[in-house]
């Protein structure tokens, strides 16, 4: 396991098939090895690495809505190691801004889910030490997707005024960064209320081809280019109330087209 402080740069690897610059007020960092186990941890740098042949748990080995019997290939990420993982990444959030007061900025919808779970850990880590981390929540709304695909305007509502965040630590947490064109965005428009400190949280860093570089400085997984749901994360709106991270079936994605 390669344990690494949040600001440290690792050295590119050379099987590396995407490259992550640095740039001025967000942590971009070189991606990691790939290592051949079909899930390998990777401590405090990029999360926990899915690889693109894991086949996933079959549906048959857990619980999930009836409503959704055909709509999903497989389980990628079960809901008991999302919230196994949350809480490490709590910690790490602890160790770093314990005693520091922040303002977690939720980036709706996708991320309600992961950012419910991640403040309520960070609370019961808050309220059996001597470290707190005081904090304030405050919600946007961001939005790009229709179907699977990402499209090119990206509404950010919620956020016109973010002027209370001048001289503030904020944490950005975001259920899921494919591109990284919407972070950079998003980061761009907070940075220039001028808060003190910007750090993002990202549940899942998806491997896309045209990776604009940005890595979360929190990453819960870096997943495969899947289109994956639950979690609140949706398809359409759909599939929010899904406890579990699964790969969506073509049948899925034909019922809930629009
Ligand atoms: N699922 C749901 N929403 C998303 C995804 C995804 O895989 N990628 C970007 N937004
Ligand atoms: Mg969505």
């Amino acid at each position: 396991m390669l344990l690494l402080s949040p600001l440290t740069v690792p050295n590119p690897p050379e099987n590396s098939h995407y490259h992550f610059p640095q740039t001025r007020g967000f942590l971009c960092r070189q991606k990691n090895n790939m290592a051949d186990a079909v899930v390998q941890s990777e401590g405090r740098s990029g999360g926990i690495v899915i690889n693109d042949d894991w086949t996933g748990y079959s549906l048959d080995l857990f619980s999930y809505p009836a409503h959704y019997s055909g709509d999903l290939d497989c389980v990628i990420i079960p809901h008991g190691v999302i919230m196994d993982r949350t809480e490490r990444l709590a910690r790490n959030i602890m160790d770093d801004l314990g005693d520091h007061d922040i303002v977690v900025l939720c980036v709706l919808k996708g991320g309600y889910q992961f950012c419910a779970d991640l403040v309520d850990r960070i609370k019961a880590l808050s309220r059996n030490s001597d470290r707190t981390i005081p904090m304030r929540v405050h919600f946007i709304r961001l939005k790009s997707y229709l179907n699977d695909q990402s499209t090119e305007d990206l509404h950010i509502l919620g956020a016109e005024d973010l002027s209370f965040l001048a001289g503030k630590n904020v944490l950005i947490v975001e259920a899921i960064v494919g591109t990284g064109k919407t972070m950079k965005t998003l980061l761009k428009h907070v940075e220039a209320f001028g808060p003190k400190m910007i750090k993002v949280a990202g549940l899942l860093v998806k491997r896309v081809p045209h990776n604009s570089a940005c890595l979360p400085d929190y990453v819960g997984f870096e997943i495969p280019n899947r289109f994956v749901v639950g979690y609140a994360l949706d398809y359409n709106e759909y599939f929010r109330d899904l406890n579990h991270i699964c790969v969506i079936s073509e049948g899925g994605k034909n019922k809930y087209k629009i």
